[in-house]
């Protein structure tokens, strides 16, 4: 029997439930399986900073590194630490250590939740660029506080880098329902957003049987709300996926319901699973966090592991779940009785 070992990094606010959540349901997914998995819950967060100056030991990037894979809650306490410290400190190095260059993250509503569009069914697969781009870190301010002051923020592309997450969207596509949407702001961003282009035209070529069509992010923005039902996979850089994730997020129900996959393709790092949402400071201690946004990402994780019928399984629990209508409404159901429902269907 295969063994997986999982680092647990629940992290801040919600992450602890939700994490618990999710371990719950993949011990069941595991019991029924014919697989078994070993948690190492590592403390990492706002809390372990004030008591050690740091987000994460100094070791930590080579510690998570012998795992399998990673589950993370979520990283932010911005009443005690500022976010620039804390997801620089620990959630960001770990996306780019690791090469996860591919950040998954499905949009579709579940049985029983209504969503806020009159739009019918959709099912979008939103593959965002997670390493480079808009969140590089490259940049600095000069004349600090004075009138004089200047702020550069540097937006990183490299050919390699664009290159490999347009083709990750491309057999995305290839394999779902044959369309691309590459997401740029070509008419005003004139260096990076226009390689971008170049690099899309040129891989078409690649792929003779994916319709690809690019789009500018403003007008891709409205088009998830007006017409979600066109739109298949769509790839993007880290900061216009992040936004646009968000938006996958409300058009599903809310970010209870969205999962993210941190993916390094190549397999040569371990990959990072966790729910798009943060911390959620305002809910954080009231027991009501949905968890299935953090379960969905565990499902994930066990998919890329090799476990498909597994995963698929707790997908269906989910679905039968949210079909009786139970984590379908935002702060009604307590995360244990969310859990415990999906638990039941997974029996
Ligand atoms: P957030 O996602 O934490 O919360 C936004 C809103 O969504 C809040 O009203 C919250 O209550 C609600 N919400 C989020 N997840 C929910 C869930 N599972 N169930 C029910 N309601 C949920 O975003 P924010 O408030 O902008 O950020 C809070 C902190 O989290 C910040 O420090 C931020 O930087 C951090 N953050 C971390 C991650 C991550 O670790 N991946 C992602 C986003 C934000
Ligand atoms: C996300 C989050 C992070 C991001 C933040 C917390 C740095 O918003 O995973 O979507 O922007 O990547
Ligand atoms: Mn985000």
């Amino acid at each position: 029997m295969t063994t997986y070992t999982i680092a647990l990094v629940p992290g801040d606010g919600i992450g602890g439930p939700v994490i618990e959540a999710a371990w719950q349901i993949l011990e069941a997914a595991a019991k029924r399986g014919n697989f078994a998995l070993e948690a190492k819950s590592f403390p990492w967060s706002c809390a372990f900073y004030k008591e050690t100056g740091s987000m994460m030991p100094s070791d930590g990037i080579e510690t998570l590194r012998g795992h399998d894979a990673i589950l993370l809650g979520a990283v932010g306490w911005p009443a005690e630490v500022p976010d620039s410290v804390s997801l620089h400190g620990l959630l960001l190095p770990i996306r780019k250590a690791f090469v996860q260059y591919a950040n998954i993250r499905p949009h579709r509503l579940l049985p029983g939740v209504e969503g806020p569009l009159r739009a019918g069914a959709f099912d979008i697969l939103c593959i965002r660029e997670n390493t480079e781009g808009e969140y590089s870190g490259a940049g600095g301010r000069v004349h600090v506080g004075t009138m004089d002051e200047v702020a550069v923020e540097t937006s990183i592309f490299t050919r390699a880098g664009v290159e490999r997450i347009l083709r990750f969207g491309f057999e995305q596509a290839r394999a779902r329902r044959g369309k691309l949407a590459s997401v740029t702001k070509s008419n005003a961003q004139k260096y990076s957003m226009v390689f971008w282009d170049e690099i899309t035209r040129k891989l078409e070529a690649d792929y003779p049987d994916v319709e690809v069509t690019s789009y500018h992010v403003d007008a891709l923005a409205a088009r998830m709300i007006t017409a979600p039902e066109s739109l298949d996979v769509v790839v993007a850089s880290n900061l216009f996926g992040d936004i646009l994730t968000d938006i996958g997020a409300a058009i599903q129900g809310g970010l209870g319901f969205a999962a993210s996959a941190n993916i390094n393709p190549e397999r040569s790092a371990p990959s990072m699973f966790e729910p798009v949402h943060g911390s959620a400071p305002d809910i954080a201690h009231l027991g009501i966090a949905n968890p299935i946004a953090a379960i969905w990402s565990a499902a994930m994780m066990l998919d890329h592991l090799g476990e498909a019928a597994a995963a698929a399984d707790i997908i269906k629990a989910v679905e039968t779940a949210t079909a009786q209508g139970i984590g379908t409404v935002p702060g009604r159901d307590r995360t244990d009785a969310i859990t415990a429902a999906v638990l039941a269907a997974l029996a």
